[in-house]
């Protein structure tokens, strides 16, 4: 639980003893890889310590030397940063998971990782094509491997200390409490789209009980607009606190007991974003009475991401 009111140092202790998390964490989704280089040593800059990326942005290599610079350039040490990647749909086959994984840290220029997720709870078939389609456009999934065969072979990867923690992202609560019960190691983290117009409390309330880092994407709505960034009671707020927008919906986030993910392409507003403290109860109460519901990204219908930019 964050106990303090300035957000930018915030830890979130992970279960099984494997590390904090910083509750500030920058996303790595971005459409090329001089953007992804340019916004994660603008990151790095503003204070970001956690950073969340995936072998289907394919733009690991970028994040890992912008990292591998700020390392070089002192004042940081490894054990400063926290690191997670995603295993993608095509590699679910537990004889792929390792291989996959290693490909990532090889990319990330790391010797392991804090953090390894799932990316969704679809397989799709095994191979190198990430989109796999069949003649009519439609994804081409593989009955042939469950969920808990993947953790499997993720639970190995913790065995052999590749990486600190693993687990779970686009995942529902009814499958997640499935897998929860037959994992030997739990899932540390469940990582899905969370706002004032989809709080998950639901699931947010299970991950409490368990100990599990409820990690929530697309705190700003994914910056659409009309969208949470607009919407009146947080616009009032953002104008009674001397805040900006952004900053409301990120420290209510923190404040509900969440970690986060927001990202941005310029420096500017990842220092914005980076800057957040305490809102009074007040403000969270009435971010809590919004009944506007809905839901950004449908990966966690289908599996296919909805915020990859297209031809990637
Ligand atoms: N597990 C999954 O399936 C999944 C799915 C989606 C995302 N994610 C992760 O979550 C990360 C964040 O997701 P997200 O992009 O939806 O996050 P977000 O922070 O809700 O939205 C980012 C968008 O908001 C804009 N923005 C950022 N700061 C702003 C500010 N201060 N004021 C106004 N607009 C602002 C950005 O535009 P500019 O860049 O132009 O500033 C960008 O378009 C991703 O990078 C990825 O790592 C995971």
């Amino acid at each position: 639980m964050i106990e303090s009111s300035d957000f930018r140092n915030a830890r979130i202790p992970l279960s099984h003893g494997a590390g904090q998390m910083p509750a500030l964490g920058f996303g790595t989704l971005f459409a090329d890889g001089a953007t992804t280089l340019s916004a994660t040593r603008g990151a790095l800059e503003a204070g970001f310590r956690h950073f969340d990326c995936a072998e289907r942005y394919r733009n690991e290599r970028e994040v890992g030397q912008a990292l591998e610079e700020g390392l070089a350039a002192g004042g940081m040490a490894r054990e400063d940063i926290f690191v997670t990647t995603k295993l993608w749909n095509t590699n679910h086959r537990p004889e792929r998971v390792e291989p996959a994984f290693d490909a990532s840290l090889e990319r990330l220029r790391l010797n392991y990782l804090d953090l390894y997720l799932s990316h969704t709870p679809f397989a799709f078939q095994p191979g190198d094509e990430q989109d796999p389609r069949d003649q009519n456009g439609n994804v081409i999934y593989d009955d042939g491997v469950t969920l808990l065969d993947t953790w499997r072979a993720m639970e190995s990867l913790v065995d052999h200390g590749k990486c600190r923690a693993i687990g779970l992202s686009d995942i529902g609560l009814n499958e997640l409490l499935g897998l929860y019960e037959s994992a030997r190691i739990k899932p540390a983290v469940v990582q899905v789209e969370s706002h004032p117009y989809l709080p998950e409390t639901e699931l947010l309330e299970f991950c409490k009980e368990k100990g599990v880092v409820f990690l929530a994407f697309a705190p700003l709505g994914h910056g659409m607009r009309p969208g949470p960034l607009e919407d009146p009671v947080i616009l009032a707020i953002a104008a009674r606190v001397g805040k900006t927008p952004a900053q409301v919906l990120l420290a209510w986030a923190v404040q509900r007991g969440t970690a986060l993910l927001t990202t941005s392409k310029t420096a500017a507003r990842a220092r914005e974003n980076f800057n957040i403290s305490a809102l009074p109860e007040d403000a969270l109460e009435e971010i809590n009475r919004i009944e506007t519901r809905q839901r950004l990204n449908e990966v966690v219908k289908t599996g296919s991401p909805g915020f990859i930019p297209q031809g990637r």
